[in-house]
């Protein structure tokens, strides 16, 4: 509360009125299911209780005026000539929902956004799908535009592929509305049908941010979904009916083993396994049983690092040190890869020795230190209108 206070604050300073919302769209962690959202599979993320905030209010003019607090910057533009900033990275992600909003055919009203937040950037926590999520919430409530949830969803990533240009799925943006606290949420990225999975708190997660950012993040990651394109084009060959690799079995995958590039074939393999993956891990979190869970994380890692080559030296040496350590259950990297964060299964009573471990053999091997966070699972996407209440309503409820 006292972060949503500041930035109200803040708003008043550098706009001079009152903030007509705050809105607020946390980050998630996912327990597994990566890089299989667009290809049309199954993934199972949890919202956490890091979130970005932005104060907005309307203005007069066609003008949008962005600050953020945490990076100190400010740009404004205005609303009939957005364009990609590379000086200015955060600021695309508003921009591009106010981009996607208006080729929808909304006419937006001018507006002042002051952002924070405290979700580390780059840490694949997912900071730029909340920021995107957070700009929705905030033009729809702005504007009265009344935007169905999944519209929301799909406008936010939007901005992130046709704006920022990473040729996301729909998981993140998807979780930062819809999650659920002391749940997971598993998502058919096909059909969008989700369901709620509680997540007892006799189980922990930790995530260890390896304090690696990638630049190159945005190509190797569309570079990988045409790898997969690659696999499911000459696989539609011989099974025309095949939409995605949602729909290949290992047995369909290696009848064309030959056909295409050894790089397709391992991409290939580890999005047909995750989602097998993905469908064992439900049961198991059903049941209470954290071993088996576990152990599918270790496998999804396992995967990322050799079929999918989206994980470097720190996070399989993060993954291998909590490993080693009593008490977890697993652990696995979460989000894009290239870098960012490892999550971890654990109990309770493990928490104290595991940070100790990481805290010394960590900073030991690879010369630097990282950060660890231990992650509560929050509630999706909420406002606060100030004038009548400062207490959040949840937009899935509204
Ligand atoms: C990023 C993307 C998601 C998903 C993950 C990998 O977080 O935004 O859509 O593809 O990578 O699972």
């Amino acid at each position: 509360m006292e972060l949503i206070k500041d930035t109200i604050v803040r708003y008043k300073k550098i706009y001079g009125s009152d903030p007509a919302v705050i809105v607020m769209a946390p980050a998630r962690i996912n327990l597994i299911g990566e890089h299989t959202d667009y290809n049309q599979g199954y993934v199972l993320p949890v919202a956490i209780d890091r979130t970005i905030i932005i104060a907005a209010g309307n203005r007069r003019d066609k003008m949008l005026f962005l600050h953020t607090v945490d990076l100190q910057a400010s740009i404004s533009t205005s609303l009939s000539h957005l364009e990609y900033d590379s000086a200015a990275l955060w600021s695309n992600y508003p921009k591009g929902v106010a981009f996607i909003l208006q080729r929808l055919g909304y006419h937006l009203h001018g507006a002042n956004f002051c952002i924070r937040g405290n979700i580390p950037i780059g840490a694949g926590l997912s900071s730029s799908a909340a920021l995107e999520v957070a700009s929705t919430i905030a033009f729809n409530y702005l504007n009265d535009f009344k935007i169905p949830l999944i519209e929301l969803i799909k406008i936010s990533q939007a901005a992130e592929t046709d704006f920022v240009g990473v040729q996301c799925g729909i998981m993140d943006q998807f979780i930062s509305l819809m999650g659920k606290s002391n749940h997971a949420l598993f998502l058919d990225c096909r059909s969008l049908d989700y369901r709620y999975i509680p997540c007892p708190d006799k189980v922990r997660l930790v995530v260890c941010d390896t304090g690696v950012r990638r630049e190159l993040t945005r190509s190797a990651y569309n570079q990988r979904q045409l790898e997969c394109e690659e696999a499911v084009s000459e696989l539609r060959k011989g099974y025309p009916l095949i939409q995605s690799l949602r729909d290949v079995s290992i047995e369909q995958l290696k009848e064309v083993e030959q056909q295409i590039t050894p790089v397709s074939m391992k991409r290939a393999l580890h999005v047909v396994s995750e989602n097998d993956r993905v469908l064992e891990s439900v049961k198991a979190l059903e049941n209470r049983d954290y071993n088996k869970l576990g152990r599918l994380m270790v496998e999804s890692h396992d995967s990322l690092r050799d079929n999918y080559e989206v994980c470097n030296r720190e996070l399989n040496l993060c993954v291998d040190i909590t490993l080693g350590t009593e008490g977890v259950y697993g652990a696995r990297m979460t989000g894009a890869g290239f870098g960012g964060s490892v999550v971890c299964l654990v109990t309770e009573d493990a928490i104290d020795l595991l940070v100790d471990r990481l805290r010394s053999d960590y900073p030991r091997q690879v010369g630097h230190s990282l950060t660890i966070y231990l992650a509560s699972s929050g509630d999706g996407a909420s406002i606060i209108n100030p004038k009548v209440s400062m207490i959040p309503t949840s937009v899935a409820q509204l």
